[in-house]
This record gives structure tokens, sequence and C-alpha cells, in this order.
């Protein structure tokens, strides 16, 4: 097969010159064809070199002029240039054996051949030539076209050997079957079960780059589906792990969790590209697992999920080096007020108890929704149906509050400082007692959310507590 018509950007031809012009064999290879051959959009080629890709490299920045910005890595043996958006790579193709007395591999130079068998899988160990005399022809010596075509993942080695050249593999494999929608070959996965400890060695941040990858595809149930049956998911995330499973008493059996949560997580996926939502709804029912009981008389509970399952989130997000930041403090938040807007549903919908809401999610209220509209995953269709109506009565009742009493951004319409300046008070207990009791009475409706009627508000507290008015902002 010959794709010179389907590489078209002018760095090929910059790259195929300098390789003629220096005598040297060099191939794009990996991600970029595979890309190009499912017609996905990239952004990053890697070329490998027989011989040096760094020295190759060089020459290649020389030629495309002054202004290239081009790393090197001497202690990889491999350079970057960067050429508009795209990222080009650089690197000597390499061999490596194993000695029989030691776990270290001898690398060293090597032929296309060598440096393809030792890529992850078929599919990404096709490589185009760049040479004058085959210029754009593939070389394929794994069957990486066929694969392409029958959607498989497969390893080009014996996948035992694969995976221990880099363990992260096995997550890429689960990867790549989720984006793609492709199948993984049976012997590589049996590999992954029999490998999955080896992940023990790879660092946290690339498991988690990966994981990622996963949680943003189009249906990340997949990913999460071929982690838990690989095993991976235990060594990984065991958290997740543990919401596996159904547990019987009397005949009565609660749901499985893990499903659950596959489903709640691909209905935020079909709505969001946001990567904080969808851990939201991945760790919405993270400690149901701890805090399940049964109980007689109601059957199974789950008392407290959401407070404990928001305690949980910091330790995961640490586990996981997922950013101790905003992020974090967003999924804690929607983990803890999952239940809000449903047991809202359930009662006659009253203004206070959206104000409460609004006060409580504050920007993050449609988020908020938008999970809780996707943790309705009930098969019994009038209940759904039943559901998705009274979220239509909150969600009305939560723009009409909002338009009417402005709680989202709440802000006390009567500040500290003019509750001292008033009563002639310093800083105190006091002080905070009055500004509670103004904000509740403002969220129970019992005073708008408006200054004058605030003020009144606060002068009557004051009252109760004994304190003299030493100046009257109303007179
Ligand atoms: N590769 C590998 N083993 C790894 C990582 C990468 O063999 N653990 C090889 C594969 O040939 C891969 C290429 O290096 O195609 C480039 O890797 P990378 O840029 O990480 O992945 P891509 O395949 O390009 O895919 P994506 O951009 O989606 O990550």
């Amino acid at each position: 097969m010959n794709l010179s018509e389907k590489i078209q950007e002018d760095f090929f031809k910059i790259i195929a010159d300098t390789a003629a012009a220096k005598k040297k064999k060099v191939f794009v290879i990996g991600g970029f064809v595979r890309d190009l051959l499912l017609k996905r959009a990239s952004k990053d080629a890697d070329f490998v070199v027989l011989g040096s890709g760094i020295e190759f490299a060089r020459e290649v920045a020389k030629a495309m002029g002054d202004h290239t910005e081009a790393k090197y890595f001497e202690n990889f043996g491999t350079a970057m240039i960067r050429k508009g958006n795209w990222v080009l790579e650089f690197v000597g193709a390499r061999k490596e054996s194993y000695r029989k007395d030691s776990r270290k591999p001898i690398v060293e130079n090597g032929t296309l051949k060598d440096d393809q068998k030792r890529r992850d899988f078929t599919i990404n160990a096709l490589s185009i030539s760049l040479q004058k005399h085959n210029y754009g022809e593939l070389h394929d010596p794994f069957n990486g076209l066929n694969d392409l075509k029958n959607k498989i993942i497969k390893t080009p080695l014996d996948p035992d050997i694969t995976f221990s050249d880099d363990p992260l593999r096995m997550m890429r494999a689960i990867r790549f079957a989720t984006q793609l929608n492709f199948t993984i070959e049976e012997n590589s996965f049996q590999a992954i079960g029999r490998n999955k400890n080896r992940m023990s060695i790879v660092s946290r941040e690339r498991i988690t780059d990966e994981l990622n990858k996963i949680v943003m595809a189009e249906t990340p149930s997949t990913g999460f589906k071929l982690l838990e049956e690989s095993g991976l998911l235990k060594v990984i995330f065991p958290q997740m792990d543990a919401l596996k499973g159904v547990e019987v008493v009397n005949k009565n059996a609660h749901k499985d969790n893990f499903y659950h949560t596959l489903e709640v997580l691909d209905n935020v996926a079909s709505k969001t590209d946001d990567l904080w939502l969808r851990w939201a709804a991945i760790l919405h029912d993270i400690a149901k697992p701890v805090t399940k009981r049964y109980d007689p008389k109601v059957g199974w509970t789950f008392h407290g999920h959401e407070f404990v399952g928001a305690k949980m989130v910091s330790k995961i997000f640490k586990q996981l080096m997922l950013p101790q930041n905003e992020h974090m403090k967003y999924v804690q938040k929607l983990v803890l007020l999952h239940l809000r807007p449903i047991v809202l549903s359930k009662d006659t919908v009253t203004d206070s108890a959206v104000r409460r809401l609004l006060f409580d999610a504050g920007n993050d209220v449609d988020d908020l929704m938008l999970l809780c509209e996707a943790d309705i995953t009930s098969k019994n269709e009038a209940k759904v149906k039943k559901y998705l109506q009274n979220f239509k009565i909150v969600r009305r009742k939560l723009k009409e509050v909002e338009e009417k009493d402005r709680i989202r951004n709440w802000q006390p319409p009567v500040s500290g400082e003019i509750i001292m300046n008033t009563f002639g008070i310093k800083p105190s207990r006091l002080v905070g007692e009055i500004k509670t009791s103004i904000r509740e009475a403002i969220l129970d409706g019992i005073i708008p959310n408006e200054f004058e009627p605030a003020y009144r508000f606060m002068l009557q507290q004051g009252e109760k507590l004994g304190l003299t008015v030493r100046n009257n902002k109303l007179n």
C-alpha cells in the first residue's frame, strides 16, 4: 500500500529531502500512521531513523530554518521539533535484548523491524517509508492493517514480553479499545490478568493520564468494564472495584453499584465533556460499600453515603495524583449534594428548600441537576417519568427563585462591618450569630434578600441579644 498522497504536510518533504541528502533511512511510525488510516486527526508524528535520531533531527531543524524550535534529549536519544501546531519526534531505531543472567536490557541500534517489534500494539507498529525510491510505502510486519480493519488490539510479540517491557501498555490496551471501540485480542487480554500486579512499577501520573483518557472517551463504561474484568481496576482504583456485587438477604437484593455508576457516567458523558463532572459521576456513590447496612424493616440502606463519599474524594484524588485544588472541591461538593434535588422533587417543592439548594450549590447548581438526572437509572419507566417530571418542576422553581432572590452567589446584604458599627461592638461571636440569623431568615423566606429588610431584622436580633443601637443607618 502506498500512502504518499495522504501525507501532504510540508514537513514530510523537508524530512525526506534531508534523509536523501544525508543518506539516512527515515520512517514515520506509530500513532500518526494509525490515525491516518483511521481518518482521525493528529497533531504529532513520530519518526524513526536508522542511526542517531538526535543527529538527524539537528539536520532537519537546520533545513527548516533559524526559527525552528527544537529540543534534544541526549539521555534518551530523542529529539523534538515544533512545526506550526505539530510536534515532531525523532528517535533512532532500537533493538532490545535481555541477557540470561540479568533483567537489565541491552539497548543497541537496530533495524526498522527490531524497532517495530518493541512497540505496544500491531496497530501502533505500522510505519511509512520516507525514502525517495519507495516514498509513502507502508511497512506492516505484524499485520497491523488487518487488525485495524478488524478493530483488534494485539501485541506484536508475546504479550507477556510486550507488557513486561512497559506495564502501562496494559492500560493503553484498554484505553485504545475504549477510544476506538476495538476489541482486545484474547491472548493479549488474558496477559493483562497475569501481569496486572506489575502496574506497581509504573508512576501514578502515567496511570492516571491513561485513566483520564478513558474517562473522556465517548462511552467510558467500556473501559471501566475492561479494567474490572482484567483485574486492573482492583490494583489501580480499589474503591471503585468495591462497588461491584450484589448482596441478597431474605430475598432482598440491592442494585449493583458498579454498573449503576457506569450508567450514570455514560449518561453524564453523553451531555458534557467536562472531566470533573464525569469524575463526580464516578464518585457519587463511592461510599455505598462502606455505608451499606441491612435493616429487616426497610431493606438495604446506604445512610450518609453522600457525606462519607465527599470525605473519600480528597483521599482518592491524592491516591490517583489528581489535583488537590478547586476541581477536587467541586467534585466533593457534587458528591455531597447529589441526593438533594431528588429529595426535593419527592416532596412538594417549597421555595425555601429551593433557596437552600441554590445557596449550597451556588454556580454549580446546573451541573448538580445534570448529575442528578443522569443518576436516574431505574428500569421502571413510570418511575423514571415521574422523577424527570419532578425535576422539571425543580428546574423551573430554581429559575423563579433565583430571579426573585438571587441566591446563587449569595453575599450577605448586611455586612459584619455594619453590624459592628450599628451596635458599637468589636469582632466577636455575636456578630457571627447575627449574620447567621439574617442568612437563615432569607433562606427561609421570612425576609427578602434586600438591604433594608435585612437591616431591620438585624436591629430586632440585636435587641433580643440585649445590644444597644449606637448608629442607625435608617434614621
Ligand atoms: N509506544 C509504545 N509503548 C508505550 C507508549 C508508546 O510502544 N508505552 C509507541 C507506540 O508505537 C505509539 C508511539 O510509541 O504509537 C507513540 O506513543 P504515544 O504518542 O504515547 O501514543 P499514540 O499512539 O501516538 O497515541 P495517543 O496520541 O492517542 O496517545
